[in-house]
Order: C-alpha cells, then sequence, then structure tokens
C-alpha cells in the first residue's frame, strides 16, 4: 500500500521533470543523471552475465536527501544506459527512512544486492543491513535483514560492500563508535545471510592514525595490481592547507589486508578526486578483470541545494566510468576506453594558447598535450590554470558568490578533458589525478584559451549516450 503511494507521488515528478527537461541547459547528454529528482551514490555496480548493472541512491519524490531508493540502469558496454525497474523502495519496518548504499554479487547464478535499511528513531536512528535477491525478469524481492547494529556502535553502520574470498564471503562497513570515531568493520560470511564480525580494520585512531574522522562512509576494499585498496570517505577531517577542501572526502589507503586476522596494514590516505564535486565512489571487477569505479559527482552536506538544477526538478550526476590501476603506491584512474565509441568529430589544433580558436565544449573531449603556462576558460563558468607548481581550477560559489579554489601541485604533461553540459572531468597526466566539478555556464559552452603556453589540443565532439 505505502509502495503504492511513494510510486504514484515519484510518478508526478518524473512526469514534472520530463517537461522541464527540454529547455534544461545543465542536462548531461552522457552522463548518467536522475530522471527526477535527487541521486546519490552508486551502488551494486557489477557486471552480472555479461551485462552492467548500475544501481543507485534515488529520493524521486524531491530535490532533497530523504528516504532513499535504489534506482537501477543497466548496459552492455558502460557508455549506452537503459532504464530498468526500481530495485528497491524504503516500507518495511527495517528500512522504513530508506533503502541505503550497498553492493551487489553473483551467488551461484543470483544477483544480490546488500543494502542498509535506515531506520529513524526519536532521537536516534538504528541500521540493518539487508538481503534482496534479483529476479530475471528485474523484479527484487526482500529477504530482510542479515545483520543488525553491533555493539560499540552509534546507528551510524553502513554501506554494505560485498566480495568474495577464498571459500567465504566478506563486508566491509562503515561506522562510527561510540566515542564518535570513524571506523570500517570487516565481517565474514557462510552465506550471504549468516555473518560474522572480525573487527575494525581501519579508522580514526587506528594503524598509527591519529583523529580521523568522526564517522567513515562508503568503504570498499579490493586488490589492485598486487595490492589491497581501501577507497572510503571519512567525514570531519579540517581542511589543511590546499587539500581536503572539500566538505567530505573521498580518498583511499593502499595496504595488505590479512584476512585470517582481520588486519589492514596501511600506508597514508591520499584523496582520490582534487575536484569540487566527487564522493561515495564504488568499484566492481569486469569480466575481463578490470577494476572499474563510478563516483557521485557530489559532496553532501555542502552547497548542493544552490545548484541551479534543482529548478529543472533533478540534481547531480555520476561520474564517467573509470579504470583503476596502482602505480607507485598511487591510484591511477583513466576514462574506460568504451567512451571512444561516443566520439564524432575530431579537430586538431596547435600553437601558443593565446592563438587557439575557441572549441564547443557542451558535449566534448579534449586531449591536451602541455608546454608552459596558460589558462583555459571553460563557458565562463569554470578557469582552469596551468603553471609551473600544477593546476588549479577556479569558479564562483553557487551559495556565497565567493571565488573558489582547487589544487593540484605538479607538473602537467597532459590533460584528458570531458566535459558534458555542467560537469568537467579533468585527468591529470594519465590519470595521476582527476578533478572532477560541477558548473553552470550561463551563456555560450565554449573553452577559450590563454597564454603563452604552448598546446596541442585534439578535440572531439560527444554523442548522447541514454538509451530511451
Ligand atoms: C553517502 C551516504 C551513505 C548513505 C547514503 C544515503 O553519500 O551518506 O553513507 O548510505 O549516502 O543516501
Amino acid at each position: 500500500m505505502r509502495e503504492n503511494a511513494l510510486l504514484k507521488k515519484a510518478l508526478k515528478n518524473v512526469a514534472i521533470a520530463a517537461g522541464k527537461a527540454g529547455h534544461d541547459p545543465y542536462r548531461p547528454g552522457w552522463h548518467l543523471s536522475p530522471a527526477a529528482g535527487l541521486l546519490n551514490d552508486p551502488n551494486g555496480f557489477i557486471q552480472f552475465d555479461g551485462r552492467y548493472h548500475l544501481f543507485y541512491q534515488w529520493n524521486p519524490l524531491a530535490c532533497a536527501h530523504g528516504a532513499k531508493w535504489w534506482g537501477h540502469w543497466s548496459s552492455d558496454d558502460l557508455t549506452h544506459w537503459q532504464h530498468e525497474p526500481v530495485a528497491l523502495l524504503p516500507g518495511e519496518v527495517y528500512d522504513v527512512n530508506g533503502c541505503y548504499s550497498g553492493s551487489a554479487v553473483n551467488d551461484n547464478g543470483t544477483l544480490c544486492l546488500l543494502y542498509t535499511g535506515n531506520v529513524k528513531l526519536p532521537g536516534s536512528r538504528t541500521a540493518w543491513q539487508c538481503l534482496a535477491t534479483v529476479q530475471p525478469d528485474g523484479e527484487v524481492t526482500k529477504a530482510g535483514p542479515v545483520i543488525g547494529l553491533p555493539e560499540g556502535y552509534t546507528g551510524h553502520v553502513r554501506d554494505p560492500k560485498v566480495w568474495r574470498h577464498g571459500p567465504y564471503w566478506y563486508m566491509v562497513l562503515g561506522a562510527q563508535n561510540l566515542q564518535e570515531q570513524g571506523k570500517v568493520l570487516l565481517y565474514r560470511g557462510e552465506t550471504l545471510r549468516q555473518w560474522t564480525l572480525s573487527g575494525e580494520i581501519a579508522g580514526s585512531h587506528l594503524n598509527g592514525l591519529g583523529e580521523f574522522g568522526y564517522m567513515w562512509e562508503c568503504p570498499d576494499l579490493f586488490a589492485l595490481d598486487g595490492q589491497d585498496v581501501l577507497l572510503v570517505c571519512p567525514q570531519g577531517l579540517p581542511a589543511k592547507e590546499q587539500s581536503w577542501l572539500n566538505t567530505h572526502q573521498s580518498g583511499y589507503f593502499v595496504g595488505r589486508l590479512e584476512y585470517e586476522h582481520a588486519d589492514f596494514t596501511h600506508g597514508d590516505f591520499h584523496e582520490l578526486d582534487l575536484g569540487f564535486e566527487f564522493y561515495a565512489p564504488q568499484t566492481t571487477l569486469s569480466d575481463d578483470g578490470r577494476r572499474l569505479l563510478f563516483g557521485w559527482v557530489g559532496v553532501p552536506d555542502a552547497d548542493e541545494f544552490y545548484q541551479p538544477t534543482a529548478e529543472y526538478g533533478w540534481m547531480h550526476m555520476m561520474s564517467c566510468p573509470r579504470e583503476l590501476h596502482l602505480v607507485n603506491g598511487k591510484i591511477i584512474q583513466q576514462p574506460v576506453k568504451e567512451l571512444q565509441s561516443l566520439r564524432g568529430e575530431h579537430t586538431r589544433q596547435q600553437g601558443c594558447a593565446d592563438d587557439l580558436a575557441p572549441l564547443a565544449i557542451t558535449q566534448a573531449e579534449l586531449v591536451i598535450a602541455s608546454q608552459g603556462e596558460w589558462q583555459a576558460h571553460l563557458a565562463g563558468a569554470l578557469t582552469l590554470t596551468c603553471t609551473a607548481q600544477g593546476l588549479t581550477l577556479h569558479r564562483i560559489n553557487c551559495r556565497t558568490g565567493e571565488p573558489e579554489t582547487r589544487y593540484w601541485s605538479g607538473q602537467v604533461n597532459h590533460l584528458h578533458i570531458f566535459c558534458d553540459h555542467s560537469i568537467a572531468e579533468i585527468f591529470i597526466n594519465h590519470g595521476e589525478t582527476t578533478m572532477t566539478s560541477r558548473y553552470f555556464p550561463a551563456a555560450e559552452q565554449r573553452i577559450h584559451w590563454q597564454g603563452r603556453g604552448q598546446l596541442t589540443v585534439e578535440h572531439w565532439q560527444l554523442e548522447s549516450s541514454m538509451v530511451v
């Protein structure tokens, strides 16, 4: 009954947003965005029976956070996506305030979803880790909670990421202990219904870290090029000079997980993306052995509600899919090769930045070989400055109207930039760092060049990609 009422409201909202979409200059053409309402984390990213599935945190009822659903898309090639029936709606006693983030696994031929059931209580909250199975026709059956709140933690325990290692299932969870320290918990499962807590494997006041945030969200742990990587989003890290400038961070630790002893020895925390908007990434292993990632192009508790797309009835999008590698202890991110199938008309120009022609960037890919100092102005709304010290991104904050900047230090030789109406994803030096940001141009969508630096610029127009 409750589901029925929710679906009717969602349908109304989708219809309203559909009417506005045609004159929305900010709606992406080839990035995944919600039909209406607010999208956040990628969930349940998996290649199952050859086909990619990406679920997502979705509030189809409003441009606001709240009792989240799981939306669902699928694709053969990571590039052309189709809508699937909604996977999860809140409504059971154990997920009434939201089917929060989680992951998907293949359990002997059945596509299984593990997610957090968020339950608000007067003045507090609790969380259940829940199981659901997807039928071949896309219909999802909830199997209910498989893990309750562990002792010693607040109601902030969530975001199960599950994988298989040897004879067992493993799960990492983001958590907050009673001292309000962010942690990652490791569980081991004989089956997807029977789990035992192995212990804390990382967090504030663990493994040589001091105070390191009050909550860690969206952990993801996987082997990459011979080591183990923990992606995680710590909340409550104070900004330090040119780092950790977003309200919450998305980053990673490289180390080695001793499965037997639930011990993860790791090195320093590195930010995964240095742009204005990037959070809650999730990875999967493709059939051909690639570690692939989607991130949410947004940051919670920041200025998101001042973004102008809310007027058009929708908010936020996914990053493009990226392939990960580990080189010298650092994650390298590359756009997946499949994106090349979106390439249309191509041009190439070379010379001093001041002499280069402006280029259309509404939907575009740019590959730039760079020498010296120069600037690029993206549709008058985002400025990229390349100096001997590194690269900065500059824009006007849509809440305060004040300028704001993000920084990468190092020598820029090569840039790979993807633009799509109101997003730029910048891959520096073949993925040594990425900077992902939204921007909301008031005028024509072109990139203008400035400065004495020498550039070779390749440019492609990109096709739209949503299958409708
Ligand atoms: C991260 C997050 C998760 C939670 C979800 C709720 O953005 O806060 O921790 O499961 O979003 O939508």
